[in-house]
C-alpha cells in the first residue's frame, strides 16, 4: 500500500491530450461564451456537474486508473477559471464521489482518490481564496477518513482573501437519498421533542431544513451537466434537480474543455423553462 501510494503519479500527464468528441459548432469557444454572458439571465446561477468517464478516459489513453483521476482534476481546473470568468455562475456544484463509492469501488483506488482529494484541497485552497472561491464540501462526511475529512472542513472554513465571486460545491461521500433521509431524520427529531406537528411538515420546511445542514447544497441547479454518455442521475441532488435543465454529453470528463461548456450553456439559453407553469 506505502508503494502504492508513494508511486502515486509516476508519468507526468501531456499538456494537451486529444479529445474523443469536438462539439459540432466551429466557432472559438471563448467568443461564444463571451456572447452567452452578455445575456445574464440566460446563463444558469447554479451549474451541477457529474464529472464521469475519468477511467474509461485513462483506459483510452492506455494509462492507469489514477492518471484519468488527475486529468479530471486538470479538467475541473479549466472549468473553475471559464465559471470565473462568465461571471454570472454563482454556485458550481461537482460530483466527486458518491456514497455508493465508498462500498463499492475496490479499496486501493478508494485510497488512491482520497490522497488526491486531499492533495488537490491542499494545493488548491489559498489559489482557489486568492480568486473569491468559496470551498463547500457536501455529502455523509462522517464516513470518510478523518485526516481527509478535517482537511476538508479546514479548507471550507478557510476565510476568503478576495470578495466572494463563486462558491465551488463539492459532492463528496454524497447520496441523494441519504441527504433526504438526514433531513426526515432531522425533522422527526423535532416532531419528536415536541416543536413541530406532522402536519406542519411541508415542503418548504424540508427544503429549509436541508439547506440549513452544513453539509447540503446551498440551492437548486439551473443546468446540470452529465459527461460520459450515460443519461441517469446516480443519486445526485435527487431533491434539489426537480426542474433542473439536464444535458447529458458524450465526451469523458478529463476531456471536457470551453467548447463542451459553450455547447451546454448554449443549449441551456435556448430551452423554455415553464416550471410547471405557462411560458
Ligand atoms: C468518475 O470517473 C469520477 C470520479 C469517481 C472522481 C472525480 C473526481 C475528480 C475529477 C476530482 C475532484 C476533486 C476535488 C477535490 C474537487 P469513473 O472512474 O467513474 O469513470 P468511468 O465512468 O470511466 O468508470
Amino acid at each position: 500500500m506505502l508503494l502504492l501510494l508513494a508511486s502515486s503519479r509516476p508519468r507526468p500527464l501531456p499538456r494537451a491530450w486529444p479529445r474523443c468528441c469536438e462539439p459540432a459548432a466551429t466557432s472559438e469557444p471563448a467568443v461564444r461564451l463571451a456572447a452567452l454572458a452578455t445575456h445574464p439571465q440566460k446563463v444558469p446561477e447554479h451549474l451541477a456537474v457529474i464529472m464521469d468517464g475519468n477511467s474509461r478516459w485513462a483506459r483510452r489513453e492506455r494509462r492507469p486508473r489514477r492518471d484519468g483521476h488527475w486529468a479530471g482534476v486538470d479538467a475541473l481546473r479549466g472549468l473553475v477559471d471559464t465559471v470565473l470568468s462568465l461571471e454570472h455562475v454563482k454556485v458550481l456544484t461537482v460530483y466527486a464521489m458518491s456514497i455508493e463509492n465508498l462500498s463499492r469501488r475496490p479499496p486501493e483506488e478508494l485510497a488512491w482518490l482520497f490522497e488526491l482529494f486531499e492533495k488537490v484541497v491542499r494545493d488548491e485552497t489559498e489559489r482557489l481564496s486568492k480568486r473569491g472561491v468559496r470551498l463547500r464540501f457536501v455529502g455523509a462526511l462522517d464516513l470518510l477518513p478523518e485526516r481527509l475529512r478535517t482537511r476538508l472542513l479546514d479548507a471550507a472554513a478557510e476565510p476568503l482573501a478576495a470578495p466572494q465571486q463563486l462558491t465551488l460545491c463539492v459532492a463528496i461521500s454524497y447520496g441523494g437519498r441519504e441527504e433526504v433521509a438526514r433531513t426526515a431524520r432531522a425533522i422527526g427529531t423535532r416532531v419528536a421533542a415536541g416543536e413541530l406537528l406532522p402536519e406542519q411538515i411541508d415542503e418548504a420546511l424540508v427544503t429549509a431544513t436541508m439547506r440549513a445542514s452544513e453539509h447540503s447544497v446551498p440551492s437548486d441547479p439551473d443546468l446540470l451537466i452529465r459527461t460520459g454518455g450515460d443519461l441517469r442521475l446516480s443519486n445526485f441532488l435527487l431533491y434539489q434537480c426537480a426542474y433542473t435543465e439536464l444535458l447529458c454529453l458524450d465526451c469523458l470528463w478529463p476531456d471536457f474543455c470551453d467548447a463542451h461548456l459553450a455547447e451546454a450553456l448554449e443549449e441551456f439559453a435556448r430551452r423554455r423553462r415553464n416550471f410547471g407553469g405557462r411560458v
